[in-house]
This record gives structure tokens, sequence and C-alpha cells, in this order.
């Protein structure tokens, strides 16, 4: 039976060109696991956007006098782009920009206000007496009272990791001029998250032992303290509008609403499609699967706040609504042992990469090092080793080799085998193996011993070439060396399956080598027995090997 899987990938601020780290942390373990269930059959469908509100973008238009909606619109062209040149295959990728968007946030917004878990207060807001106005949350800077960190700003410690008020910080300062906010009152929503903190603990404690040790103890932790009611709208006027009369120069809070954007996204995917009901199926059926890629940074609003508003949401409409399945946060990358740093210009921008070199380099690289349990470390001398040993030098050569050799000496097609050693069969076997072992270890978020498997399996099939030579026996024994370019060639086109999720491009292309038309994942996750006699494509190299000296070059770039 196939499997129903949603796919939520955390939503880029547009306002800035998107780097490695946001790359390894979601976009590319939720393609590759979007592949993976897409050519085993399963039902996938992977929603993201730019997230288009918010100081980030607000911050940035002021910065360079536009206004947030060009900032926002130039970013988002960029990511649909980034998305194409990387293979980044999302089913709909929108924006929170949207009429529908807005919609869906008002009315979870006023579902949940009819049901008393949105409830307006007066609160004590920072007050800059300098500028005379009140300063985002984000504005105010001070040191962090549970982790003791200077750095930490008025919504969020980036060292702790956690959620905070601008009157949380010790030494609370205005960032523009330093000066200390006063409390004033204010009226805004709140989000009684103080009454969903039983439920979201047992539902953290039921049935999670497949979570990530580390996103499953950050958030029960969390709960552990008890949750506080959050305000969720904020005193600006880029945003999406707050339903509700008298708050005309007031916007729903950017976190509140980008994680609707889940929610609001498969509906837009829906009516695209020309089935407006069909979001349900992944929203709605208690055995779908939803799965979110995030950064460590976002664990609080997808592992938190967002089951919780589902929670609520389902509760004021009297449908349900499906909690995450599983949050698989990374943890970091840091670049040459280094946080990265726009200021600093320590980052390796996607769209810079891509100028240069080619995609599955990049995503081989990346999975190879994904921070799947600790903070992992990018380094170009890294990218260039692992490109030319392993891509270059183990699979490149083995897909290289057979074909060209087969290509020029079997009439241009896959030979007609004797009958398989057993040596032949247990190289078919153990591509077999490899196949299933990957599949299983990417549908449990494992994405380098997914890629391993396969790997691991491509240097045995290089070793059995090796071993049967077959360039020698084309002269002494026409017929074994054909059986041994067809069991090559099998074991090929099943690392073809095992490696496209990873590998997309290199692999399509292979694909079509091998003489087939239409698209990988119409193969099914399996190795399929080539056809003696059908046709083969001329095939070209896969992958180039990188000069070292690009080293050096790339790295006195960085601010290293
Ligand atoms: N824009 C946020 C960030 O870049 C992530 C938002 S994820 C969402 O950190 F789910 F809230 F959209
Ligand atoms: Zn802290």
């Amino acid at each position: 039976m196939a499997e129903r899987i949603l796919l939520g990938v955390a939503w880029p601020y547009a306002n800035g060109s998107l780097h490695i780290g946001q790359l390894v942390g979601a976009y590319l373990p939720a393609d590759i696991f979007a592949r993976y269930h897409r050519t085993a059959g399963n039902d996938v469908l992977m929603v993201s956007g730019s997230d288009v509100h918010g100081t980030p973008i607000t911050v940035r238009a002021e910065q360079e006098g536009r206004s947030p909606e060009e900032v926002a619109s130039q970013y988002h062209e960029e990511f649909l782009e980034c998305w194409e040149k990387m293979g980044i295959s999302f089913d709909c990728y929108t924006s929170t920009g949207t009429e529908n968007h807005a919609r869906v946030t008002q009315d979870i917004f006023l579902k949940l206000l009819e049901t008393g878990d949105i409830f307006k207060q007066t609160m004590e807001l920072p007050y800059c007496t300098v500028e005379g106005r009140f300063l985002l949350d984000r504005y105010v800077e001070g040191t962090c009272p549970h982790c003791g960190d200077d750095g930490a700003r008025g919504d969020q410690c980036d060292s702790c990791g956690r959620v905070l008020d601008p009157f949380d910080l010790k030494n609370p300062k205005c960032k523009f001029d330093l000066s200390t906010p006063e409390p004033r009152e204010s009226e805004h929503f709140f989000l009684r998250l103080s009454a969903y903190s039983d439920a979201l603990k047992a539902w953290l404690n039921d049935d999670k032992e497949h979570w990530r040790k580390s996103v499953r103890n950050f958030a029960l932790g969390l709960t552990e303290q008890g949750l506080l009611d959050r305000s969720i709208t904020r005193d600006m006027t880029w945003g999406v509008a707050i339903p509700v009369e008298g708050f005309e120069t007031k916007r729903i809070y950017v976190w509140f609403e980008a994680v609707i954007g889940y929610l609001s996204a498969a509906i837009e995917w829906a009516e695209k499609e020309g089935t407006p009901e069909r979001w349900r199926e992944w929203w709605q059926d208690p055995e779908a699967k939803s799965y979110y890629f995030i950064g460590k940074d976002n664990i609080w609003f997808h592992a938190l706040i967002w089951p919780a508003q589902l929670m609520g949401y389902g509760k004021a409409t009297g449908e349900t609504y499906n909690l995450p399945y599983d949050v698989p946060a990374n943890q970091f990358l840091t670049i040459k042992g280094s946080k990265a740093s726009t200021s600093k210009r320590i980052a390796v921008w996607v769209p810079d990469f891509l100028e240069r070199y080619d995609p599955d380099t990049l995503r081989y690289y990346l999975t190879t090092i994904m921070p799947e349990t600790a903070d992992a470390d990018f380094t170009w001398a890294g990218l260039v080793q692992r490109n030319n040993d392993e891509l270059v030098a183990t699979w490149g050569n083995l897909v290289n080799r057979v074909l060209t050799f087969t290509y020029k000496n079997f009439d241009k097609s896959v030979p007609e085998p004797g009958d398989l050693s057993d040596a032949d069969r247990a190289l078919i076997s153990r591509v077999e193996e490899a196949l299933e072992e990957a599949g299983r270890e990417i549908a449990a978020c494992n994405f380098r011993a997914g890629l391993e498997a396969g790997m691991s399996a491509a240097r045995e099939a290089n070793r059995y070439v090796e071993d049967n030579a077959p360039w020698k026996l084309l002269k002494e024994d026409r017929e074994r060396c054909a059986t041994v370019l067809y069991t090559a060639i099998a074991a090929i086109n099943g690392l073809k399956t095992a490696l496209y999720p990873f590998l997309p491009f290199t692999c399509q292309k292979l694909h079509g080598y091998l003489g087939n038309e239409g698209p990988v994942q119409a193969g099914g996750w399996r190795l399929v027995m080539p056809s003696a006699g059908r046709p083969l494509a001329e095939t070209e190299p896969l992958f180039k090997k990188l000069d070292p000296d690009i080293v050096e070059e790339e790295e006195a770039k960085l601010g290293v």
C-alpha cells in the first residue's frame, strides 16, 4: 500500500541568498527523502515557500532603501532558480505573501479566538523614548536570563535556543541607540500556550522513539518548565493583517503565520491541481505521515507551537489535523571550523557555487557531512577530495569503464549473458541488499548511512570488475566477458536507483545511457535486470575531476 507522506520544509526568509548551511540543514535532506519515497511508490507532497514577513525582511529593506515587497520578490525569484538548479523538487513552493495564505492564517486566528485559545491583553512593550516608538522584540538586545549569553535578542537567544520576551533580557538595550527601553502599554493578542503544556508533553512522550533524541529532549525539556502564553501580534504594518477591528497598525507575528504555510501551501497545491479537497489526504487521514525538515534553531516552533496551533484548530473546527510525525532537525554546519557569518564573509552561497560547479558534487559532499547528530564542518579540501576519490574514481569510473567498453565491443547494446556464476549472483544480491538498506536508512532520516549503503556497494562492484577483468576476457572468452559486463550493468542499474535521491542529475543521465526513457523514479525502488540486446546510448563521464588548486582560490574568498 502506498503511504502518504507530507514534507514540510523550513520557509527561508526572503532577505538574502541561500547558503549551504540552509541547504544541508533542511532542503537537501528533504529532497533526498522525497525522491526516495516517490521512487518507492509513495504519495509525496513536499511543500514550502518564501517567508516574506517579519523584521528580517523589513530590516533589509530599510537598509537598502527599498520596499519589503521588492526585497522579498527578488529573493523569492532567486530561491526558485536555486531549487531548480540544485534539484530540490518541491511539489509546491509558494510564499507567505499570497492571499490564500492570509485567508488560512486569518481563519485559524479567528477560530482560536472564538475558543479562547487566542485572547486579547494589554501588555507592556519596550518603548524607545529616543525614537518615540515601540521596539520590535528583535530590536532589543541584552543578556540571556537562561544561559547568560550577552548577544541575546528580545525574541530569542541564539546561544541556547530559547525563545524570549524583550523584558526577559537582563540589561535590555535598544539596538539602534543603546538607550534602555521603557515598558509601555499596548494591546495585543496571545496564544494560550499554557493550556497546551500538558497535551504537548504527553504527545512528545507518546510513540516518539523514531525521533532524534536531541530534538525530542529539547522539546520535552521546554514542556517540563511549563509553557507560557505568547504574544502573536506585533506593532508593525508589514505582515498578515489581524482580522479584528481596531488593530490596523498591528500585524500577526511572523512565526505564528509562517508555520501555517505548511497547511496553506497544501491547500494551494490542491487548488492548482484542480482537486481542491485533496490536501485533506495528507492533513486529515490519520494514516498519513508528516515530516518537518528544519535546522535546530527552529525546533521550538515546529515541535511545540505549531502542534499546539494544530491541536487548537482541530478542537475549534471539530476536524483532525495531523500533528508532526517527525521533526528530523539538523545541527549546524561550520565552514572550515568557523560559524557561518554573512558580515564576516564566512559563507558559501548556493548561487555562487552553482556558477562554477555541479549540483551533484555539492549534494554528495553535503550528504557525507550532514549534521544529523552533531555540528559538522565544510571544507573545500573535503569537497575536492570526496569528489575526486569517490564520485570520479569509484562510482563514475565504474560506470564509465563498463559502459564505454560494452558500447565499443558489444554492438552498442546490453550483451547477452551466459549462465551467471556464483560471484555474479553475489554481486547482484549485494546491490539488492544495498538498495534495501539505503531505503531503510533514508526512510529513517539517516541520510549519511543511506548514501554509504549505496557507495559501499559501488566499491564492491568496482572490485568485481577489477577481479573479473572483462578487458582481458574479450579475446579469451567472449561469452564470459559478456556475462561479466551484463552483471556489472545490472549492478550499475541498481546502484543508479540507490544513488538517485542523492545524485538526481547524474543518475538521470545514466538512466539514459542505459537506454531508458522517462524518469528514474518510474522504475521503482528495486534492481531491474537489464534486457539483453537493449541499445545503450553513448556515455560521457558523469563527474569532472576538480583541480586541487581551487581549494586555495575558494578559501581566499572566505574570511577564514
Ligand atoms: N523563516 C524562518 C527562518 O529562516 C523559518 C520559518 S519556518 C516556518 O529561520 F515554518 F515557520 F515557516
Ligand atoms: Zn540563552
